[in-house]
Order: structure tokens, then C-alpha cells, then sequence
């Protein structure tokens, strides 16, 4: 497994790959979901890179940039063994030069969801994604649904910029008790821990619901927002029952929908979401 510090050095170990090649974006402090991703990548492409990149262009002010978890070493422990071929680790400096001042947006997106509740964010994350995909050229990139909105904003700017490469979704890994695996669970406290299971709890409800046969979309909504309601530790920042590509807010549910919703617990800010499909 190749280490590689800088652009050129990415670029460098790229030249030299054969084959397909496959790309996972993060920003480091793996778990289980960020490796599934991974074997995804191993299973289908015959030359696998990992970035880990804590993306300071999308974090808000006030955010947690400065605190979010970073451990490389630990990271590249528990890439060896997945059998990666590179590792791009880049400096800030490296992606983020002095002068930059192009940036990727995809209008429409700011309105919504995780772009009404994190003012830039999106920008950012299209932003470091087209950068990575430029630097390190993948046939396929694999991101997770359990960020369900980058994943539309992300196929979206491939689309519009003729990008060459495939977006493979794979689903949200989760701990055993229906947690969704992220780098920020290790913020809560052992008391948080249990009170952010209402996360993944609302949404299983709605799932039940819509199984029953419960198409309203405002019905849903509130029975998601009256079960977040009831953790004394939760303050939910949005729930929502949308339309899976224009991610507008549905009244009735006909095809399928994204239930999502952000949550925070504590300072720990959570979100999750299930697809309902009948
Ligand atoms: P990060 O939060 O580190 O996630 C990296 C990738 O892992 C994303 O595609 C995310 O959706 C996926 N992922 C996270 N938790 C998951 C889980 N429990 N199950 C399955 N997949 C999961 O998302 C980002 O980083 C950044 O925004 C990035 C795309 C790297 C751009 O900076």
C-alpha cells in the first residue's frame, strides 16, 4: 500500500495503475462504513485508492472542523489489510492553494435539507470532489447513502460537467442496535449514544408506517418529528419525506421517497435516512 502526501505523488502512483481504478473519498477517522466501501471498490475495480482529507471548505463556521477526529496512522492500519493499493493524504495546502477561486456549485440545493441547515457545505463537498476525481482520474468513485444528499449533488455535477466516472451508491452501515455508522459518534457520551438511537428509530417508524400503507407525506413528517420530540437529549434540526432526485418535499408519496432528518444530540449534530419504496 502506497502512501501519497502531495498531488504529484498521487498523480505519479495513478500513471503507473493498470486497469479500472476505484476511489473512495473521505475525510479519515474510518469505521465500518467507510470500509464497506472499500471491499465495494476491491470487488469491482482492479486498483483501489482511498483519500482521506478533512475538506475545511465544507465545514460552517462554528462547525467542528478544528475537533473533527484525525488519526492517519490509524487509518492506514485499517486500510492495509483491505488490500488498498493507495492512500492520498493530502496537507490543506495541497488542495487548497493560495488564489484558488474556483468553486463547484449545484444550484438548486441550497434550499434544502443539509444545504438550507449548512450554508456552504455542499459548495464544499462538490468543490473536493471534483478536485479528487481530477486528481486521481477513477473509472468509478463509491460513496455512501447515509449522505444522501451529497451522493444527488455529486451524480449531478458528474452529469453536468460530462465528468468520466461512475458513482456507485452503497447502503448505510449500521451498528448492531440500528446506529448510523459515522466518524462523530465518538463525540457522545455513553448517556448520548443511547439517545441518538432516536434517529434511526423515527425512521424504522416510518418505515413501518409507509408498509402500512401511509403515503401522506406531512403524516409521516410529524409522526418522525413527535418521536424525535420525545428524547429529551435530541433538538431536530429537520425532517424530511422527499422526492429522491429533485429532493422537494412530498405531500404524497407515489414511487419512492428519501425520509431523512438531522438531528443534534448534545453538540453532536446527526443525520441518517432510510428510502421508502413500496
Ligand atoms: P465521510 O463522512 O468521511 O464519508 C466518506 C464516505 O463514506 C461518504 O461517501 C459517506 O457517505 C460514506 N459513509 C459514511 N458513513 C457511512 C455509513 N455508516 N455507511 C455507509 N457509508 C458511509 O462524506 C464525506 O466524508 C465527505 O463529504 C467527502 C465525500 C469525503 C468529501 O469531503
Amino acid at each position: 500500500m502506497e502512501v501519497a502526501a502531495t498531488v504529484e505523488e498521487m498523480r505519479a502512483l495513478r500513471r503507473r495503475f493498470e486497469g479500472s481504478v476505484g476511489l473512495v473519498p473521505t475525510l479519515g477517522f474510518l469505521h465500518e462504513g467507510h470500509l464497506s466501501l472499500v471491499r465495494a471498490a476491491r470487488q469491482r475495480d482492479d486498483r483501489v485508492v482511498v483519500s482521506c482529507f478533512v475538506n475545511p471548505t465544507q465545514f460552517g463556521p462554528g462547525e467542528d472542523y478544528e475537533r473533527y477526529p484525525h488519526d492517519p496512522e490509524r487509518d492506514l492500519s485499517l486500510l492495509r489489510p483491505e488490500g488498498v493499493d493507495a492512500v492520498f493524504l493530502p496537507a490543506k495546502e495541497e488542495i487548497y492553494r493560495d488564489g484558488d477561486a474556483t468553486f463547484v456549485e449545484v444550484a438548486g440545493m441550497d434550499d434544502l435539507l443539509e444545504g438550507a441547515h449548512r450554508p456552504g457545505h455542499l459548495r464544499g463537498v462538490a468543490t473536493v470532489v471534483a478536485k479528487l476525481l481530477h486528481i486521481v482520474q477513477p473509472h468509478r468513485a463509491y460513496f455512501g447513502q447515509k449522505d444522501a444528499q451529497q451522493l444527488v449533488v455529486v451524480r449531478r455535477m458528474v452529469r453536468d460537467l460530462h465528468l468520466d466516472v461512475e458513482i456507485v451508491a452503497r447502503p448505510t452501515v449500521r451498528e448492531p442496535d440500528g446506529l448510523a455508522m459515522s466518524s462523530r459518534n465518538v463525540y457522545l457520551s455513553p448517556q448520548e449514544r443511547e439517545a441518538a438511537l432516536v434517529l434511526s428509530k423515527a425512521l424504522r417508524q416510518a418505515e413501518q408506517r409507509f408498509a402500512g400503507g401511509e403515503r401522506d407525506g406531512e403524516r409521516l413528517r410529524t409522526a418522525m418529528r413527535e418521536l424525535i420530540g420525545q428524547e429529551p437529549l435530541a433538538q431536530l434540526d429537520y425532517v424530511s419525506v422527499a422526492d429522491v432526485e429533485t429532493l422537494q418535499e412530498l405531500e404524497l408519496v407515489e414511487g419512492a421517497a428519501l425520509a431523512s432528518l438531522a438531528v443534534r444530540i448534545g453538540r453532536t449534530r446527526l443525520i441518517d435516512n432510510v428510502i421508502l419504496q413500496s
